[in-house]
C-alpha cells in the first residue's frame, strides 16, 4: 500500500465490474493508496487477482475473515482511509445502503464508514428508472453520499438510456475533488531522487548509509497527486516507489549523476533528496576480498550531482536537502548559496526521532530570496507538501505560502 492517502474502492456485480479495475489503475496513478473490496457477484465478474496486482494489496473479500486476517476490516478499512468509492453500484448496494443492510463486508464498510462516499451506479436503464432505485439514490444523496453518472448510452444488454457507467475520468475528477487533491503542478516535469547510494568495495560488500528513502517517496507521491508527471530515481530504499512514476535505480553516485543528468534536461524540477555518498572506493576489487588483519580502504570523492545540476540548471527549479548534524541552518545556507539552488530543505540527522528512515522529519525549508520556514515535527507526508508549495512559490516568483 502506498503511503499517503489511502481510498477504499469498492467493486459490485455487475458487467461494468471491469472499468473497476482501469479505476484502480488511475487512482493508483494520483499515488493514492488503494484496498479493494469485492462482493461475492463482482468476483463473477472479474477476478480479485486482477485487482490485488493492480493496487499491490490483497483484496477483501465478501465472507467472514479466515484466522489469521483481520478479524474487523469492516471497521478498521475505512478508520484507515479518506474515501469510499463504488463503482460500479450495483442496484444492490444502492438498495443496501439507503435501508442499512449490512449483509456482507462492503455494505457493512458502508455503515461502518465515517469518510465521505461516492457511488457510481451502472445498470440497466429500466432498473436505473425504478422508483425503488430512485428513491434510494435521493435518501442517500440527503445523507451526504455523491453521486457520478450514470450517463446516458447503449448498456452492456444492448438497451440504450440512462444507466451506463459514467466515464472513469469523470470518476477520478470527483474522487480528487472529494480528498482535495491540488492540480497545481499539471503539466510539470517533476524528478525525485531519493533512498541511499551504495559504493561497492568489492564483490559483496559497500559503503553505504542509513537512507531510507521515505522522504523522496512522499515528495513523489504528493507531486503525483498534485498532477505532475514524476521520475523517482533512487539508489537502495527500503520502500518501495509510488505506482505512476516513472522509476530508475541508481545505486553509485556516478549512476545517479548519469540518470539525474540525463532527466534533468526536459525537467522542470529536480528535488534531491537523496542521500548521495560522498565517497568511493578507490580500486575496487572485482571478487570478494579475503578477510584478513587489517584492511585499508583508500577514498576518493564523489561527484557532487546537486552542485554540477546548479551549473547545468537553466530554467528549472531545483531544490536540496541537506542532512546536517551541527550548525544545520548555516549549513544549509551556504549550501544553497555555493550550489546555485532556489530551495534547500534542511534537516538534523543527528535527532533519532526523525530524519532517517522515520516516518517523520523536522525541517527547515529556506529559498533563494532568504524566506526562511520552520516544520515543526510532521509526517513526511506533510512535509513533502510543504517542500512543493515552497518550490512552486519560487517557480512562480511568489512569496511562499507559510
Ligand atoms: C450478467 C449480469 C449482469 C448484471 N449487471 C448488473 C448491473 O450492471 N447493475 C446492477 O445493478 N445489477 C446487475 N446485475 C444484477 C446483480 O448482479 C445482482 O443484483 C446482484 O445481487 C448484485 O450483487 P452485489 O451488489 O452484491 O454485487 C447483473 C446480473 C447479471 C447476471
Amino acid at each position: 500500500m502506498n503511503p499517503g492517502i489511502k481510498v477504499v474502492l469498492g467493486v459490485t456485480g455487475g458487467i461494468a465490474a471491469y472499468k473497476g479495475a482501469e479505476l484502480a489503475r488511475k487512482l493508483m496513478e494520483l499515488g493514492l493508496g488503494v484496498q479493494a473490496v469485492m462482493t461475492r457477484n463482482a468476483e463473477k465478474f472479474v477476478t480479485p487477482l486482477t485487482f490485488e496486482a493492480l493496487t499491490g494489496s490483497p483484496v477483501i473479500r465478501a465472507g467472514l475473515p479466515e484466522p489469521g486476517d483481520d478479524p474487523m476490516p469492516h471497521i478498521s478499512v475505512p478508520r484507515s482511509a479518506s474515501l469510499m468509492v463504488i463503482a460500479p453500484a450495483t442496484a444492490g448496494i444502492i438498495g443496501k445502503m439507503a435501508n442499512g443492510i449490512a449483509d456482507d463486508t462492503l455494505s457493512t464498510m458502508l455503515l461502518a464508514a465515517d469518510i465521505p462516499v461516492i457511488m457510481a451506479p451502472a445498470m440497466n436503464p429500466a432498473m436505473y428508472a425504478n422508483q425503488a432505485v430512485q428513491e434510494n439514490i435521493a435518501r442517500l444523496k440527503t445523507r451526504g453520499v455523491r453521486f457520478v453518472g450514470p450517463s446516458a448510452g447503449e448498456v452492456a444488454c444492448g438497451e440504450t438510456g440512462e444507466g451506463k457507467l459514467a466515464p472513469v475520468e469523470d470518476i477520478v475528477s470527483a474522487v480528487k475533488e472529494a480528498l482535495n487533491l491540488k492540480t497545481d503542478m499539471d503539466g510539470l516535469n517533476v524528478v525525485v531522487t531519493a533512498g541511499g547510494t551504495r559504493e561497492p568495495i568489492d564483490a559483496v560488500r559497500y559503503i553505504g548509509n542509513r537512507s531510507s528513502g521515505k522522504m523522496g517517496v512522499a515528495i513523489a507521491s504528493a507531486a503525483l497527486r498534485r498532477g505532475a508527471t514524476v521520475t523517482l530515481i533512487s539508489g537502495a530504499m527500503d520502500v518501495e516507489p509510488p505506482t505512476g512514476v516513472a522509476f530508475t535505480q541508481a545505486m553509485t553516485a556516478d549512476e545517479m549523476l548519469n540518470a539525474v543528468g540525463e532527466a534533468f534536461k526536459t525537467a522542470d524540477m529536480l528535488i534531491m533528496s537523496a542521500a548521495v555518498g560522498d565517497y568511493h572506493v578507490n580500486g575496487r576489487s572485482g571478487g570478494k576480498v579475503k578477510k584478513k588483519e587489517d584492511w585499508t580502504i583508500s577514498l576518493a570523492p564523489n561527484p557532487d550531482i546537486l552542485m554540477e545540476m546548479g551549473k547545468r540548471k537553466e530554467s528549472q527549479t531545483l531544490v536540496g536537502f541537506a542532512a546536517e548534524t551541527e550548525r544545520a541552518e548555516e549549513h544549509g545556507l551556504e549550501k544553497l548559496r555555493n550550489k546555485n539552488l532556489d530551495v534547500v530543505v534542511i534537516n538534523d540527522v543527528s535527532r533519532k526521532d526523525i530524519g532517517f528512515n522515520s516516518d517523520f522529519n523536522e525541517v527547515t525549508i529556506i529559498t533563494k530570496s532568504g524566506a526562511v520556514e520552520k516544520i515543526p515535527k510532521s509526517p513526511k507526508t506533510t512535509i513533502a507538501g510543504k517542500i512543493l508549495d515552497t518550490a512552486l512559490a519560487v517557480r512562480d516568483g511568489s512569496k511562499p505560502r507559510t
